[in-house]
Parts: C-alpha cells; sequence; structure tokens
C-alpha cells in the first residue's frame, strides 16, 4: 500500500512557536496546514515557510470562532480526507495580567472568560470538530500546547521556582487544557490517537517576552517529538523534551 503523505495542523502559526513548528513538522516532509486567525499575517507566514521549500499551505482559523472551525474541517475533508497531526499551540495570556504576579485575587470575570475562550474552549471545540479526520489516520497525534504554568503540582509547592508567578486566568486555562488531555487520551484509549500535553519551556516571543532563554528552534522540540511519536509512544502525559512533568 502507498504511504500517504502526513497532514498537520498547527493552530496559531502566524509567529512565535506555531510558526516553528511548522517549520519543523514541514522539514520532516509532512504537508503543514498553517492556521491564523489573521489572514495577512497568516498568508505572510505561509509564503516565507513556501520559499524555504516546504508545502505548507494558509488556513484561516480563530479558534474561537465556530464557523471557521466548521469551514476548516470541511476544507481538510475535501482536500486531504484525513488528518494526522493536530497541534493545539494557539494561546493568549491578557495585557491585564503579568506574567510575574498573582492576579487571583482581583482579576476580572471577563478576562477569566476571554483567556478560557482562547485557550481552552476554542482549544476543545476544534479538537472535537477534527476528531473524525484524525481517526482516519493510522496514527493520529494530538498536541496540547499547556504550560508548566498549568501543573497543580508545581503551584501548590511554595518552594519552586515558579512559585511567585501566578496570572491566574493564564494558569487555571492551562491546568484546564491538562485536563482535557487526560480525558481525551483515556476516550480514546482503544484507538492509535496519541494526545499529549507540551511544555515548550520559556521561550523568547511575543508572549515569553524578551527575558526569555530559549530560542523558538529548541521550544518547538517538545510539540515536534510528540506529534511524531512512534506507536510505542505515550499517550495522556505532560511532557517538557522528553522529561515527564507532574500535573
Ligand atoms: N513562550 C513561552 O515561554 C511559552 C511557555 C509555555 C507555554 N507557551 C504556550 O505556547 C503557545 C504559543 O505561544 P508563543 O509563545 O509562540 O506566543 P505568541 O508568539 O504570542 O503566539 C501566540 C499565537 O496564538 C495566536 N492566537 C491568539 N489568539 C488566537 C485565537 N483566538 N485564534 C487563533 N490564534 C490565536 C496568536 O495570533 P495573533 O498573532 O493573531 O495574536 C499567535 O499566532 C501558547 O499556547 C502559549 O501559552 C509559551
Amino acid at each position: 500500500m502507498a504511504k500517504h503523505p502526513r497532514i498537520a495542523l498547527v493552530t496559531g502559526a502566524n509567529k512565535g512557536l506555531g510558526f516553528e513548528t511548522c517549520r519543523q513538522l514541514g522539514r520532516q516532509g509532512i504537508i503543514v496546514l498553517l492556521a491564523a486567525r489573521n489572514r495577512a499575517l497568516g498568508e505572510g507566514a505561509t509564503a516565507q515557510l513556501r520559499e524555504e521549500g516546504l508545502d505548507v499551505h494558509f488556513v484561516v482559523l480563530d479558534v474561537t470562532n465556530s464557523d471557521q472551525i466548521h469551514e476548516a474541517r470541511l476544507q481538510m475533508e475535501k482536500h486531504y480526507g484525513h488528518l494526522d497531526i493536530l497541534v493545539n499551540n494557539a494561546g493568549t495570556i491578557s495585557p491585564e495580567e503579568t506574567l510575574f504576579g498573582n492576579s487571583t485575587a482581583t482579576i476580572a470575570p471577563e478576562i477569566l472568560r476571554r483567556t478560557f475562550d482562547v485557550n481552552f474552549f476554542g482549544l476543545v471545540e476544534l479538537t472535537q470538530a477534527l476528531l473524525p479526520l484524525l481517526k482516519k489516520s493510522p496514527a493520529g497525534r494530538i498536541v496540547n500546547v499547556a504550560s508548566i504554568l498549568g501543573s497543580l503540582t508545581v503551584h501548590s509547592d511554595p518552594a519552586s521556582d515558579f512559585a511567585a508567578i501566578k496570572p491566574f486566568a493564564y494558569d487555571a486555562s492551562k491546568t484546564a487544557v491538562n485536563q482535557f488531555t487526560i480525558h481525551l487520551a483515556a476516550a480514546l484509549a482503544d484507538t492509535p490517537i496519541k494526545v499529549n500535553s507540551a511544555h515548550p519551556g520559556w521561550v523568547r516571543t511575543d508572549l515569553g517576552g524578551n527575558e526569555a532563554p530559549m530560542e523558538v528552534a529548541e521550544g518547538a522540540k517538545t510539540a515536534i517529538w510528540l506529534a511524531t511519536l512512534g506507536p510505542d509512544g505515550p499517550t495522556g502525559g505532560f511532557f517538557h523534551g522528553t522529561e515527564r512533568l507532574p500535573w
């Protein structure tokens, strides 16, 4: 049987870790659907990777827009008939929250809702919509880009390196993402699909800031590993690099 080309969709891919994840998947010969909510930025990013010789195609996708999720699924069904890799990378932290502070006592409910809309509800809705296509792959892989800041174990330890970093809306949304990873992996345990959460590290992007020590090329590696796991790879786990993180 001819080997079918692998198809990957990466959300929030016009810049930062998502863009780099598209590049590294593309370099493995995978057809990459670069999804972004801003058409001009998404098309520009796609053109850049195509100039590098990679098979990358633009998909307009705001993960909070149900119509766009529906349309993206229809287009993928029509053009490819299946999906092998979904990297749920799109994410946000509100400007009302600072990375190095504790916003819990003051955070406005609308900031919480807005953060959850992107980081959690959008991620869940998109994944559910694409599951029928992932089930058509011989080896579906779902990578939920979470954060170590979603770890309850880390946050409940006052001695942890992350003790002072408590932007509540962001952290709680990433904890919810991790719960989705565990629940979905259990729901799909009888299928070849593997579902894992990734912590990229502290990476120099618009979200991570200029002080971050890691470059995007290094930061994308966890998602790349999880997106391309072999049949013996883990499912239902939380990783940085190949190291398992505490929930
Ligand atoms: N950088 C770090 O240190 C770090 C650490 C742990 C986890 N992470 C996670 O890694 C992921 C990527 O972050 P990054 O550091 O690469 O940040 P980034 O450069 O700010 O990129 C975030 C991406 O998400 C997109 N996005 C935001 N809201 C969206 C929506 N509603 N629909 C679709 N796309 C949307 C942004 O699009 P626009 O350009 O249109 O806003 C952008 O493409 C996030 O999930 C983040 O939480 C990052």
